[in-house]
């Protein structure tokens, strides 16, 4: 089938990707010019594992192409996928202007009778809206279904290729039957595709994201009474989610959850739950609970070097919002940074791949480095906030010699308090009782 692909950022090139592969002709637009003219190199934008030996693939096949020409995306696909972002606007509502900007680009250019889906996430009501909004213009009538995109970003091949279901919400039985064609390779192992309506399809996407979001700020909460009482909160998480109505999934207390994804999906909940006439108490918790957790190592670090931290020298490791992304929107890294900036401390930071995006955003106000151990030459402390892999089993004695004095503030618990203990490091987590060298607990806060 012939399909264009409108957006190709995280989404849709995945997008693009997986249903080339599966043999469909795709072309993917954008109206970034370099990061076309770099797709049309082969190169691939981001990191996102598994994706560039994809894209090239199908390129090298003839099965995809990229374009900045909107007439010729707009009539080359009998499906043409919508991947643009929506990202908040100060009140929480997102802002649908891209996705407006491209149904005006449908409706100017479409040619034939078309089926339009929405990927990005979109409030409900948008379908409907967006319907009528290209079919008052267009000459031939298009049918918008919306298909929720449920890929993790560091997964998001594999998640693409072997999705848990499809959701499809359209009110359209044709247009419907088409989708479930086309994503029929992509369940053979039985996963489900739901039809449903389109308003349902846009509501599991917002309630599917809020309610993991809230898992996280839940046990972010429990974390923050424990650390109060002096409780392990492992001890706490172990107990609770090997309850099989509960699970361990998304309950890892850390430094918050980012992304470009929960925290715009949670905040865009509690507008539409307003906007229907339902207070959204719940949904507001979850972020103000995330808010203050983003903001936990900083608490934890003042607590120990004292309130400016002037002359103070800091590593960090883990920059992205999570690990196996190059992604720092909303990173939990991001909001630490800025806090320890102001306060007057210096940064060098370590990641494995999101350098790049984060030199972009702070140029030489902090410095860069590709080696981890580098990261700790004569810093003050680590501060560990993402957990790649290669942070879990590193050389702690190699650690000891870089860093001025062993503290860690670890942001995702990687380490055993009993492991801390035994190789002499100063040791804070979060929801943990934090290891200090004995005898020495209530030591000057502000010691050189
Ligand atoms: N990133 C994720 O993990 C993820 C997962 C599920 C759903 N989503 C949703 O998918 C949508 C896209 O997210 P993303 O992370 O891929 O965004 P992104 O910012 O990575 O990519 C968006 C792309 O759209 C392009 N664009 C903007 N306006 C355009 C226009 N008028 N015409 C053509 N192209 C245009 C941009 O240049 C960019 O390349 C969002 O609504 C997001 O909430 C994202």
């Amino acid at each position: 089938m012939k399909l264009t692909i409108i957006g190709t950022g995280y989404v849709g090139l995945v997008t693009s990707a997986c249903l080339s592969d599966t043999g469909n002709e795709v072309v993917g637009y954008d109206t970034d010019r370099e990061k076309v003219a770099a797709l049309r190199r082969g190169e691939c934008p981001i990191y996102e594992p598994g994706l560039e030996e994809l894209l090239r693939l199908n390129i090298a096949a003839g099965r995809l192409q990229f374009s900045t020409d909107a007439r010729e995306a707009v009539q080359h696909g009998e499906v043409i996928f919508i991947a643009v972002g929506t990202p908040p606007k100060p009140d929480g509502a997102p802002d649908l202007s891209a996705l407006y900007a491209v149904a005006d680009d449908i409706a100017t250019h479409v040619d034939t009778p078309k089926i339009v889906v929405i990927k990005s996430t979109v409030p409900v009501g948008t379908g409907d809206e967006l319907e009528e909004r290209i079919n008052r213009r267009a000459p031939h009538r298009v049918n918008v279904v919306n298909v929720p995109e449920f890929l993790k970003e560091g997964t998001a091949v594999d998640d693409f290729l072997r999705p848990d279901r499809v959701v499809i919400g359209a009110e359209d039985a044709a247009a419907a039957a088409v989708l479930r064609e086309l994503h029929e390779p992509f369940v053979r192992n039985q996963r489900p595709i739901y039809i449903m309506h389109r308003k349902a399809a846009e509501m599991t996407k917002y309630a599917a994201n809020s309610y993991l979001a809230m898992r996280i700020s839940f046990i972010n909460h429990v974390a923050a009474v424990c650390d109060a009482l002096g409780i392990d909160v492992n001890e706490v998480r172990t107990g609770m989610g090997s309850d099989t109505r509960i699970g361990f999934q998304f309950l890892y207390p850390g430094a918050g959850y980012g992304g470009s994804c929960f925290p715009k999906d949670v905040q865009a909940l509690a507008f539409v739950s307003r906007r229907a006439g339902v207070p959204a108490e719940l949904i507001d918790s979850v972020d103000r609970v995330n808010q203050r957790q983003r903001e936990a190592l900083f608490h934890k670090i003042v607590a120990r070097f004292g309130e400016s931290l002037a002359g103070r020298t800091f590593a960090v490791w883990g920059v992205a919002f999570k690990p196996k992304t190059d992604d720092i929107r909303e990173a939990p890294a991001v909001v630490l940074i800025d806090k320890l900036l102001e306060a007057g401390a210096a940064i060098r930071a370590h990641d494995p791949q999101a350098l790049d995006n984060l030199k972009r955003r702070y140029g030489n106000r902090i410095s860069y480095h590709t080696s981890s151990y580098e990261a700790l030459d004569s810093a003050d402390a680590l501060v560990v906030v993402t957990e790649w892999n290669e942070f879990r089993s590193p050389n702690f004695t190699e650690m000891q010699r870089r860093l001025k004095r062993p503290v860690i503030f670890d942001g995702r618990n990687l380490y055993s308090l009993e492991a801390m203990r035994n190789r002499r490091f100063e040791y804070y987590s979060i929801g943990r009782p934090p290891v200090t060298p004995a005898g020495e607990k209530d030591m000057a806060r502000n010691d050189g």
